[in-house]
């Protein structure tokens, strides 16, 4: 069986269903092309009958994108399809994905309805949309749940009727890896026609499985991955495409690949992040900002010795710069001579084993990292009044009111303020901070995240500045936020200069 795997992408659809996460479609197309760079084969733009904004999406990523397959979204119900073949008309690759509930729960509770009744609907589904599109996808929703054999004569009838790809979705996260590869070697032993289409799996995260789980299909036999950027979709998401891809480049034994440019993944994951309000966890596999960043001493020394000690990828090749190795009170002489080399200072064993006692006080004395202006200091080479300090600060804002700010800062020891209007209270504070520091950088990520959800709670900023290849991430906690954010942004530029 040949090994290509087709990545089909549901961002726009299944991850765009999570409350809060809602596009434009402006918004959606600049997704949609970005999705197209980084080689994704199918796009799943929506589901064009629930309502004229996906509909329109449809349409518009239809005329925006040219070389994956868009995809539109429907029930196993006429006017579904007609609004998709509607939706879809100016694709130059166009897809139907039709489908039905395939589980005993789904057949009783849902659809209140027989296994035979659900089998007549699906294949009239299917002939129906076959009328109007060539390439049709039906899925079996609820897969993960349902009896094998009955599944199996659902996917042969479909493809009899004309389905080029049948998706078996594990639809409630349900299944373990071993049990939904059986699923798929099930239906690849037993389904007569099963040569005549595709087996795509979709599978969702309840039980934090979805990677394995979509990884067992494609052992057995799939040849297409449903997924998501970060994973982000219903309940507790959906596939994460960074890991899949990963997985199957990193696993070379598995003689299975994607088109997908893996050097795009990373900066799209925070487009993604930040266009949908949904913010990566740092410890998320591949795209995390602790992906790639080491901190306890006995790693750090593996991996100043030889990188793939420690990393089984390389954060270039997903497009997340260079990887780090992160100072704090667990770190070891070698990762501080790494730093202090890295910054220039070349200094003999005896004069390291003493800078190192220095280290260990200023470690254990500060909450967060050693960063450079630290190591700078350590060295002699810096004083407490270097860097940029929030003195004080006021804004206005209001309902009808021109939000405006004023902010004090102290730059190396020397005292400066401004005042400045925005489009919210953060944006004129942040104005006011150029208008000092006129910093050449470009911000290229605001995420703001409560801790629990009372309004008496703290506001958590993280902010990512850029400037030419250096990038640099700012961290701040308050309960006001507009002070958190300037906080954030002062400490990503502390680090830059
Ligand atoms: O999870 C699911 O079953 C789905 C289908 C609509 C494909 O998203
Ligand atoms: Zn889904």
């Amino acid at each position: 069986m040949e090994g290509k795997v087709f990545i089909f992408d549901t961002t726009l659809r299944d991850g765009e269903q999570v409350p809060g996460c809602q596009l434009t479609t402006s918004e959606k197309i600049v997704i949609a092309k970005e999705l197209e760079l980084l080689g994704v084969d199918i796009i799943e733009a929506g589901f064009p009958i629930s309502s004229p904004g996906d509909f329109e999406s449809v349409v518009q990523i239809s005329k925006a994108v040219s070389n994956p397959t868009i995809c539109a979204l429907t029930r196993a119900v006429d006017k579904d399809i007609d609004a998709a073949v509607q939706a879809l008309q100016y694709a130059k690759h166009k897809r139907i994905h039709t489908g039905i509930g395939s589980s005993d729960f789904h057949i009783k509770y849902k659809f209140n309805s027989t296994r035979e009744q659900i089998i007549e609907r699906a294949i009239a589904a299917t002939k129906y949309a076959k009328k109007f599109v060539e390439d049709i996808e039906f899925y079996c929703e609820d897969a993960g749940r349902a009896d094998n054999v009955f599944l199996a004569q659902m996917v042969e009838a479909v493809i009899a009727a004309g389905a080029t790809v049948v998706n078996i979705p594990d639809t409630n996260g349900y299944c373990l890896p071993e049990e939904y590869g059986a699923k798929i070697k099930y239906l690849v032993d037993n389904v007569k026609n099963i040569h005549k289409a595709i087996i795509s799996v979709h599978c969702h995260n309840d039980l934090g499985l979805a990677t394995a789980n979509s990884l067992a299909g494609v052992v057995n036999g799939a040849r297409q991955i449903e997924c998501t950027i970060n994973g982000i979709g219903e309940r507790a998401g959906n596939t994460s495409l960074e890991e899949v891809v990963m997985a199957m480049k990193t696993h070379k034994e598995l003689n299975l690949y994607t088109s997908i440019d893996t050097k795009r993944i990373y900066p799209l994951s925070r487009k993604v992040s930040s266009m949908m309000r949904m913010p990566v966890q740092p410890n998320k596999a591949v795209v995390g900002k602790n992906a790639f960043a080491h901190s306890s001493g006995i790693h750090q020394d593996g991996m100043i010795k030889n990188k793939q000690n420690y990393e089984i990828m390389e954060p270039e090749d997903v497009g997340a710069g260079k990887s780090s190795i992160i100072l704090t009170a667990r770190s070891g002489r070698a990762a501080l001579n790494y730093r202090l080399e890295l910054l220039g200072y070349h200094i003999s064993k005896e004069e390291l084993e003493e800078k190192y006692e220095a280290f260990l006080k200023i470690a254990d004395a500060k909450k967060d990292n050693v960063n450079d202006k630290d190591l700078h200091a350590l060295m002699g080479q810096g004083s407490s009044d270097r860097g940029i300090f929030l003195e004080d600060m006021e804004v206005i804002c209001g309902y009808k009111k021109t939000p405006k700010a004023k902010v004090t800062l102290r730059v190396n020891g020397k005292t400066a303020s401004t005042e400045s209007e925005g489009n919210g209270p953060v944006d004129a504070a942040i104005k006011c901070v150029d208008k000092i520091v006129k910093p050449n950088v470009v911000l290229e990520e605001f995420l703001v995240q409560t801790i629990t959800e009372g309004s008496n709670d703290f506001g958590k900023v993280h902010m990512t500045v850029r400037t030419g290849e250096q990038t640099n991430h700012g961290f701040s906690a308050n309960t006001d936020i507009v002070v958190a954010s300037v906080e954030a942004y002062l400490d990503a530029l502390n680090k830059l200069y």
